[in-house]
């Protein structure tokens, strides 16, 4: 695991936007899994960017998003689907055809689960899998617990990430009480990982990465395990 350490938010999107160009570069009908939440806003600007600019075409680029609350509308403001649309597909080239996001709509979310794993398996999984991490350390919406799923799953969110996930709704309240989200597994088995860890809130989860220890009480020190993580931070 490679830990870069960036002196601003800024600086530490351009590099992550760098890093997923050169992927797509190499790679042009790359398999790219992507987060929601505020971390990536920043690399998803600089994509487009570099997009408008020519430096990048998503055409033959397949996506994965990592989750999605459970249940939800497509049109609503909070749900991650809608958040992808306006951060990031409307301003790049990328087939709608290519774009996969867990259907928070599905009548049966186990049935969507696995089947979002079906598609994720007949691709090979994620070439590249960029992730942010929760404040618990939480990865896709795969909370600390005593055993973690290998598979796409459903979820019940704890107390901390719909508290921290308030500042997207009126309150805690609001927030969903499930989402579906990749399992540890489905994210392990991406080629390569790029994890951006941004903002005070993530100074446990990342002295958890320094430490060295691997435990399901901290999600993402499963990343531990991966034999090739680049964390970029700017704290
Ligand atoms: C959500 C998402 C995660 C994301 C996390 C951190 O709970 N499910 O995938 O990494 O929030 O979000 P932020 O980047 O806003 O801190």
């Amino acid at each position: 695991m490679q830990i870069s350490r960036y002196d601003d938010y800024g600086s530490m999107s351009v590099k992550a936007a760098e890093f997923v160009a050169n992927e797509i570069i190499a790679k042009p009908n790359l398999i790219l899994g992507l987060p929601t939440g505020a971390t990536p806003i920043g690399m998803y600007r600089k994509l487009i960017f570099m997009y408008e600019r020519d430096k990048i075409t998503f055409k033959e680029v397949k996506t994965f998003n990592l989750d999605e609350y459970y249940p939800i509308k497509r049109t609503s403001k909070h749900s991650y689907y809608k958040f992808m649309f306006d951060k990031f597909f409307k301003g790049i080239d990328i087939h709608g055809e290519n774009i996969n996001i867990p259907d928070g709509e599905a009548k049966n979310p186990v049935a969507e689960a696995a089947s979002y794993e079906e598609k994720l398996a007949n691709v090979g999984y994620a070439d590249l899998m960029v992730l942010g991490v929760g404040a618990n350390g939480h990865i896709g919406f795969n909370e600390p617990a005593e055993v973690m799923k290998a598979n796409t799953h459903v979820e019940l969110l704890s107390e901390n990430t719909k508290e921290q996930n308030a500042r997207f709704f009126n309150s805690a309240d609001d927030v969903p009480e499930e989402a579906i989200t990749m399992g540890m597994g489905s994210i392990m088995r991406s080629r390569k990982i790029l994890l951006l860890v941004s903002g005070e809130t993530k100074q446990e989860a990342l002295a958890a990465l320094n430490r060295g220890i691997i435990t399901p009480k901290i999600p993402v020190t499963y990343l531990l395990l991966h034999r090739d993580v680049t964390v970029l931070t700017d704290i």
